[in-house]
């Protein structure tokens, strides 16, 4: 689909904010994903234009990063993390269960193309493992039914709150936040539990500290 031009002015907002305009391709592609649903030929095109740069060159920055497609993702992209603390605690069988439910496979869209699945890495959420992401929000502590019953309530079109973050909404409107950050919705839901300061709480019950800083050493040059 062509990029219109009130998309490109959108992309010219972005470039302002940095000293140098290419570093605004990451943001500028993200806006790309949310009008286009992937990161398609006509907003590579858009963004080499806008920048000044050649499209082989927005081409590598966004196969580079895994968070770019180049095929439509659908409403909602799910992501189910499998690293080490979430794979020995289930997240496996989360993704094999979503995986017969969505009737695909990694990185690609469901059967009804109104999903993606993704197994992803470490979310920095292991406190509550194994996680789940929909549309990049976190669903805690998920078994293989109850992320099956997220895809079945957002395909009902239910209101479907994320566990540590606001109601879900979709992949369109996760990317556009992730081109234009403040969308206000910052302090929508829980951001810290009982679970998340556990080692802490105890570290203060026990009066734990951490070591000190040593201090710095002169350097060769210094000497
Ligand atoms: S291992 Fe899954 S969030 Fe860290």
């Amino acid at each position: 689909m062509a990029i219109s031009e009130a998309v490109r002015d959108e992309m010219r907002q972005i470039v302002a904010l940095y000293p140098q305009s290419r570093s605004a391709l990451l943001p500028m592609l993200h806006l790309v994903q949310s009008v286009e649903g992937d990161v398609s030929v006509d907003g590579i095109n858009a963004c080499a234009e806008v920048l000044g740069i050649t499209s082989a060159e927005v081409t590598a920055v966004s196969t580079f990063y895994t968070m770019y497609k180049r095929q439509k993702v659908g409403k909602h992209h799910i992501g189910v993390c499998i690293n080490t603390l979430c794979g020995l605690l289930g997240g496996d069988a989360v993704y094999a269960a979503l995986a017969e439910r969505l009737g695909t496979t990694h990185d690609s869209p469901s059967a009804d193309s109104q999903f993606w699945l993704e197994r992803i890495e470490c979310q920095a959420a292991c406190t509550h493992a194994p996680v789940m992401t929909v549309d990049w929000e976190f669903m805690d502590d998920v078994t293989p039914a109850s992320a099956v019953d997220v895809i079945d309530r957002l395909a009902n079109g239910e209101v479907v709150q994320s566990t540590r973050g606001p109601v879900i909404r979709d992949f369109s409107a996760t990317e556009r936040t992730l081109a234009f950050p403040n969308d206000g919705l910052a302090d929508e839901g829980v951001s810290v539990d009982d679970k998340m300061l556990a080692g802490l709480r105890i570290a203060k019950e026990r009066g734990m500290t951490a070591p000190g800083i040593p201090a710095a050493q002169p350097s060769q040059t210094e000497a």
